[in-house]
């Protein structure tokens, strides 16, 4: 079984380039399926989840061909419309191509998808999303089945919460539906607003993305950008960086991000005492001292604070003088990390959506077992700051989502290896 060693209290230093926006890549990589023409992708992370849906698209009859962080994605001739289960279940992002089938077949079979396990995460938005856009649905001890023989009829759509995957769902199948589709109380999130200028690159009619009401109106086609299509930074894994420093300490400078996507988080470092500047596409930070607690961090959808960032932030509060309450809004179960970090020798008591977590002088090194993700991306962040040695498994969860970080915490001067 693979690890992460790490052995901590060594201070940060260097520049670090801020990867592409996994929760950007997945969207469009699904949404190629609707393009009849070859497409080029680039400042695509090499993470797991996107050889996740390079393997889905492959499956569908797609070719895909990838060098580095350039991706190359030819839909010309796919030639099927179900997913395996085993493909499904390897993450959530799975289910957006039931949206990009229906647009492009008007038919697909799929399953439940996979995904962090933060609790129940149903998908009855995007079921009823499909349902109202006339998709005939059933669902057979857990392989659905949609089909739209005559294709699919835009319409009126209210999402009972913004929804980050239905808002993509419904907009991969409203760009090449009949008439007009409007999604209100849709998501806002950044990786919305890319996968929106995506379609419109490929040709699609949309208006109102990052806003909280989009209008689609659909498409005979989609063909392809002219031009590459870049992939945004992103603003988790960047918030991950942030947040190593923080707890190690030093400085570091972050490239090709994009602060203005982080206008809820960055102020939070501040609270807790580092140095933040942003200038352009770069975030400085530098720790000058102790941390000081923060203010109750509630998550929200955007621009709210990012559920995804809630278990990295608490990493370095856990030795912040003080007391900070965490409120999580968007997921039932998303405080895994909290049972690692106590080992470490924080002191968090987490119960239902609240955890309160009291500061202590410092965290030590302990092993430790990647809950999920982003629970594991946090659990790196503490063993960085923490007296002596961490070893951290279940490495693929956090695989998932971060592109080579050993060698980039690496380079930043940390005591870090992967034990295969
Ligand atoms: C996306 O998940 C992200 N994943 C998540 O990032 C992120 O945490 C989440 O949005 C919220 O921002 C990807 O983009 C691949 P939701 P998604 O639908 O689309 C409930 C990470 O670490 N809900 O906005 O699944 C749901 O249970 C991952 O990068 C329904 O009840 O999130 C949750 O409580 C983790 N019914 C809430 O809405 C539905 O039909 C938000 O879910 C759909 C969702």
């Amino acid at each position: 079984m693979q690890k992460l060693v790490i052995d901590g209290g060594r201070p940060l230093s260097g520049e670090i380039k801020v990867q592409g926006a996994k929760n950007a890549v997945l969207p469009v990589l699904a949404a190629c399926t609707l393009c009849s023409r070859e497409v080029r992708l680039s400042n695509c992370p090499c993470i797991s989840d996107r050889y996740g849906a390079a393997r889905i698209l492959t499956s569908l009859g797609g070719k895909v061909r990838a060098d580095g962080t350039d991706m190359t994605v030819d839909c010309t001739d796919i030639d099927s419309s179900s997913i395996s289960s085993e493909l499904m279940r390897t993450m959530r992002s799975s289910i957006i191509f039931m949206g990009a089938l229906m647009g492009r077949t008007g038919k697909c079979t799929l399953c439940y998808p996979g995904g962090c396990d933060l609790g129940p995460r149903p998908i009855d938005m995007h079921l009823s999303a499909m349902k109202k856009m006339g998709a005939v649905i059933t669902d057979e001890h857990g392989i659905i089945e949609c089909s739209a023989p005559e294709g699919l009829t835009g319409c009126k759509i209210s999402l009972s919460f913004p929804s980050v995957g239905a808002t993509e769902n419904i907009l991969l199948a409203a760009v090449t539906a009949k008439g007009e589709t409007v999604i209100s109380n849709c998501a806002r999130e950044p990786e919305i607003t890319c996968l929106a200028d995506f379609l419109i690159a490929c040709g699609a009619h949309i208006n109102g993305a990052g806003g909280s009401r989009i209008t689609v109106e659909g498409v005979e086609r989609l063909s392809a950008p002219r031009e590459s299509f870049a992939i945004i930074p992103d603003r988790i894994a960047a918030a991950t960086y942030l947040s190593c420093c923080a707890c190690a300490g030093g400085e570091l400078m972050l490239t090709d991000c994009c602060p203005a996507h982080m206008e809820a988080i960055l102020p939070l470092f501040e609270q807790m005492g580092m140095y933040v500047r942003s200038f352009g596409s770069n975030i400085y930070i530098q720790k000058t001292g102790g941390l000081k607690a923060a203010d109750t961090i509630r998550t929200m959808v955007y621009p709210g604070f990012p559920t995804d960032a809630q278990a990295i932030i608490m990493a370095p509060l856990c030795t912040a003088e003080g007391t900070t309450v965490f409120v999580e809004n968007i997921f039932e179960n998303r405080y895994r990390h909290t049972g690692a970090l106590s080992r470490m020798g924080a002191d968090i008591r987490a119960e239902g959506k609240v955890a309160v977590v009291t500061g202590v002088p410092a965290l030590y090194g302990a092993a430790s077992e990647a809950p999920d993700l982003r629970g594991g991306a946090a659990i790196v962040c503490a063993a960085l700051g923490a007296s002596g040695r961490s070893e951290i498994t279940r490495t693929e969860l956090i695989d998932r989502g971060y592109d080579s970080i050993e060698a980039i915490l690496s380079s930043a001067g940390a005591k870090i290896s992967r034990i295969i």
